[in-house]
C-alpha cells in the first residue's frame, strides 16, 4: 500500500520507517528542507534505539521516501498519517495549530480519495472537528474518511515497542477505512481495538493518566517510606508480584517528565473541567509530581542550610535514559531551583546537553564526562538513570568528589550496601539515608 506520513517528529518518523519495514512504500511529508534532505540520506534528526539502521536500509530497498513538498507526497496515497506535535498552552490546554496546517496542507494537495490517520494526541472530539475542517478546506473533488490510530510508543523503545506492542487501537466511524488501517498494520500480529473515536482518543488519555497515577502513587509511598525507614524498591516488588498490579511504572523517583505525561495529564484535567467534571486524582497526580521533581533541594537545602557556592555536580539531564530529549525534564525545574539558591553547576549527559544548553539557566557548565562534572564537587545530584551512570565506581565518585562528598540520587542507581561500603553521604528516594562517614 502507498502510504504518506506527515510530521516527522519522533511519532512520525518511527511510524513512516517501521511501516515501511513491514512491506509499505511510505513517504515522509515535513515542510523543513534542511531536515528532509538529511533524512534521505538517512540521517535522522532525533536520536531513537535502532532508528537510524531501519532507516537506512529501508531507503536502501526504496519504500521510504523523503520529500518537503505536499504535492509530490501525496501523490497516490491511498493513506496519510498526521503525527505532527500538539504542545500545550500555558494554561494547559492543547494547541492544535500544528494538526490544523498540516491539515490544511493535505486538504489543499489532495487529489484522490484518501483516508486521514491521525497519531497525534488530541483531545476527544478532535478527530470529528479536524474531519470537517480538511473538508472545508479541500480543493479538488476527493472524499476523505478520518480514522484515529493512537501510538504508545515509548521515547528511546519506541522501535521495539511497534513491533512488540500490547495493542494497536483503530477508532473509526466508517468500517471500510478502519478494515484499510487493518489491513496495513496487520504484519505486526498485534491485538486489535476497533472502536469508534471518541474511544479510541479517551484510551490514549486515560492510558497515560492511569501510567503518571501509578508513579505519583509510588513516589508518594516512597516519601512515606522515607519517613517511616522502609524501602520502597521492596515495597514495590511485594506489591507487583500481585499481577493485578504489576511490577510496570512503580519505580520512584524524581517524577515523570517528558513530552506526553505532563501534557496529557493536564489536558485531561482540562477536557474533563469542559463537561463540568472535576477530575480530582489527576490534578493530585499532578501536584505530587511537581513537588517530587523540587523534593531533592529541599532536603539537600534543609541538610545543608544552604547552597549559595555550593559546587553541585548534576549526572544526567534528559527526562529518562536512551533519549536526548529534554522536554519536561525533572532536571530543568531542579537546576534553576539550584541556581536560585545560589548553588555552582556543572551538569553532564551522555546525548542531552546539545538540546539542554538552550533550556538551561546560563551559569550551568557542562562537562564532557561524568568524572569531569564530579571533580571537586561538594554535593552530586544523580537526575537519570543512564548505564553511563549506574556503572560509575563509587570509588572514583568518592577520589573525585570533595571530602564529605553528598550525593543526592533521584533514581536510586546505587545499591545500599555499595555505598555503605565507600562511606558516601547518599539520599535517595524511598529508601533509608546513609550518613557516610
Ligand atoms: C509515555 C508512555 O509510556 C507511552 O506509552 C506513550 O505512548 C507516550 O508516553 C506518549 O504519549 O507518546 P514516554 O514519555 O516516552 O512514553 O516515556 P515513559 O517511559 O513512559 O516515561 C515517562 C516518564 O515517567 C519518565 O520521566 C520516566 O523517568 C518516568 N517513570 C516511568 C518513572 O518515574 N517511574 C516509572 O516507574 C516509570
Amino acid at each position: 500500500m502507498k502510504l504518506a506520513v506527515v510530521g516527522t517528529g519522533y511519532v512520525g518518523l518511527v511510524t513512516g520507517v517501521c511501516l515501511a519495514e513491514i512491506g509499505h512504500q511510505v513517504t515522509c511529508i515535513d515542510i523543513d528542507e534542511e531536515k528532509v534532505e538529511k533524512m534521505k540520506k538517512g540521517i535522522p534528526p532525533i536520536y531513537e534505539e535502532g532508528l537510524e539502521s531501519l532507516m537506512k536500509q529501508n531507503i536502501q530497498a526504496r519504500r521510504l521516501f523523503f520529500s518537503s513538498k505536499f504535492e509530490k507526497g501525496l501523490e497516490k496515497a491511498d493513506v496519510i498519517y498526521l503525527a505532527v506535535g500538539t504542545p500545550q498552552y500555558p494554561d494547559g490546554t492543547t494547541d492544535l495549530t500544528a494538526v490544523e496546517s498540516a491539515a490544511k496542507s493535505i486538504a489543499h494537495h489532495l487529489v484522490q480519495d484518501a483516508i486521514i490517520v491521525t497519531k497525534s494526541t488530541v483531545p476527544v472530539g478532535s478527530n470529528e472537528y479536524l474531519k470537517s475542517f480538511i473538508h472545508s478546506h479541500l480543493k479538488n473533488d476527493v472524499s476523505i474518511e478520518v480514522v484515529h490510530n493512537p501510538e504508545f510508543l515509548r521515547e528511546g523503545s519506541a522501535i521495539h515497542d511497534t513491533f512488540h506492542g500490547d495493542r494497536i487501537v483503530i477508532g473509526a466511524e466508517n468500517k471500510q477505512a478502519a478494515a484499510v488501517i487493518e489491513q496495513i498494520n496487520q504484519p505486526l500480529d498485534l491485538p486489535l481495538v476497533v472502536t469508534d473515536i471518541k474511544n479510541a482518543e479517551m484510551i490514549k488519555y486515560a492510558s497515560n493518566a492511569f501510567l503518571a497515577t501509578k508513579i505519583s502513587f509510588i513516589n508518594e509511598i516512597a516519601n512515606i517510606c522515607e519517613k517511616i525507614g522502609a524501602n520502597v524498591e521492596d515495597v514495590a516488588y511485594g506489591m507487583g508480584l500481585d499481577k493485578r498490579i504489576g511490577h510496570q511504572f512503580l519505580k520512584a523517583g524524581i517524577g515523570y517528565g517528558g513530552s506526553c505525561f505532563p501534557k496529557d495529564t493536564n489536558a485531561l484535567v482540562h477536557m474533563a473541567g469542559g463537561v463540568d467534571h472535576d477530575f480530582e486524582l489527576l490534578k493530585s497526580v499532578i501536584r505530587v509530581n511537581n513537588q517530587q521533581q523540587i523534593s531533592l533541594v529541599q532536603k539537600a537545602k534543609q541538610r545543608l542550610g544552604s547552597l549559595e557556592g555550593k559546587r553541585v555536580a548534576v549526572l544526567g539531564l534528559a527526562y529518562k535514559p536512551g533519549t536526548d530529549d529534554m522536554r519536561e525534564a525533572a532536571s530543568i525545574v531542579v537546576i534553576h531551583r539550584l541556581i536560585e539558591e545560589g548553588a555552582e553547576v556543572t551538569a553532564y549527559d551522555p546525548f542531552a546537553m546539545e538540546n539542554a544548553a538552550p533550556i538551561l539557566p546560563q551559569q550551568v557548565w557542562f562537562a564532557k564526562t561524568a568524572a569531569e562534572a564530579l571533580h571537586d564537587a561538594e554535593v552530586g545530584f544523580i537526575l537519570t538513570e543512564w548505564d553511563q551512570i549506574k556503572n560509575l565506581s563509587l570509588k572514583d565518585v568518592k577520589d573525585l568528589m570533595k571530602a564529605d562528598p553528598i550525593i543526592y540520587d533521584g533514581r536510586n542507581c546505587f545499591q545500599l550496601d555499595d555505598v555503605r561500603q565507600h562511606l558516601i553521604e547518599y539520599h535517595s528516594v524511598g529508601r533509608p539515608s546513609i550518613a557516610g562517614d
